[in-house]
């Protein structure tokens, strides 16, 4: 398969460029740092450039499409003007569906389990109620209804907390944990706010799964099986690493003032593992996060 990434530099681009190179050609884009991107074919290219970014494609011919490029968490989001935010994570999502429908390629877009409402019950289903409750979420949920209105072969991950170690720079709050707990100093976590998460590993394994799969024009459930609060996930971590679980610090999301409020954004993964993929438990994946790297 030929694989067009953008957000190759970012915390799950870098796993895919790793993954995903190893069956197929990819040509991998990153926007102002390039992480591993150097170690593939690659371009620095701003993905609100429709010129540009018509240019590699046409010269690239991607059967496939992977969008992960994003302003990508609520936190960056908040600190950036909204009309940048819309240019990017909206507009061009939007001319990307657009250049591969124009391209014949499928297109790949991971989207955030924030889209949905988190106050109204866990384990959510595709088609369960969609509230999303920050301005982050709202553009990535009009990221979906773009490539719905445009593009004729897409698939949409909704996808849950990433977790693993973030490499060459990407930021990540597990290097934090990680680091602290090993240094046996303590750390604050919501025992309140329940995820599907799915590792670093497991989430790109996936993605290579899905691009020769034969599905079109799906929204799927992409966690993990397990529905655990932030600070069960870290639990599980010190229980792996051999870290002192004392050092876990429990506090509630209601204690952080201007948290939106999404307590509960477990999904129902059963439409996912339909397609005969198999997920890892936490246990596990954290095992295999341990083992394949120590930063
Ligand atoms: N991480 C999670 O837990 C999580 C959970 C749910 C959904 N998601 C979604 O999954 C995707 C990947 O997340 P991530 O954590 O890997 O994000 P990330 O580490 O923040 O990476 C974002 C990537 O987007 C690139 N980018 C940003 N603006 C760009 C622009 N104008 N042009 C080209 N590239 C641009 C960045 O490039 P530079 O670094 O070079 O600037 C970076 O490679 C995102 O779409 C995010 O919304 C992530």
């Amino acid at each position: 398969m030929r694989i067009f990434i953008t957000g190759g530099s970012g915390l799950l681009g870098q796993y895919l460029n790793t993954l995903l190179s190893v069956d197929n050609e990819i040509f991998t884009i990153f926007n102002s740092k390039p992480g591993n991107c150097n170690n593939y074919d690659s371009a620095k290219a701003d993905i609100t450039d429709y010129n540009r970014i018509h240019s590699l494609l046409n010269e690239f011919k991607p059967e496939v499409i992977i969008h992960t490029a994003a302003i990508s968490s609520v936190q960056m989001v908040d600190k950036l003007p909204s009309k940048f935010v819309y240019e990017v994570n909206v507009n061009a999502t939007r001319n990307l569906a657009e250049l591969s429908s124009a391209f014949n390629s499928k297109l790949i877009y991971t989207s955030t389990d924030l889209v949905y409402a988190g106050y109204r019950g866990s384990m959510l289903t595709e088609d369960s109620k969609l509230i999303p409750a920050s301005f982050y979420a709202e553009t990535k949920l009009m990221g979906e209804e773009k490539i719905k209105e445009v593009s004729d072969n897409y698939v949409i991950l909704r996808t849950g907390l990433l977790y693993g170690f973030g490499t060459n720079g990407a930021v990540n709050h597990f290097n934090y944990l990680y680091q602290n707990l090993k240094n046996n100093k303590p750390v604050k976590l919501f025992y309140d706010q329940y995820r599907t998460p799915l590792s670093l590993w497991e989430a790109a394994r996936i993605i290579s799964s899905l691009v020769n799969m034969n599905i079109q024009n799906e929204i799927l459930n992409f966690g993990g099986k397990e529905r655990v609060s932030r600070l069960e996930l870290c639990r599980q971590l010190c229980l792996v690493a051999g870290f002192d679980c004392s050092l876990l610090e429990e506090i509630s999301m209601y204690d952080i003032p201007g948290i939106p409020d999404a307590a509960d954004v477990s999904m129902n993964t059963d439409k996912l593992q339909s397609l005969g993929i198999t997920l890892k438990n936490i246990n596990e994946s954290l095992k295999e996060i341990i083992e394949k790297y120590i930063p």
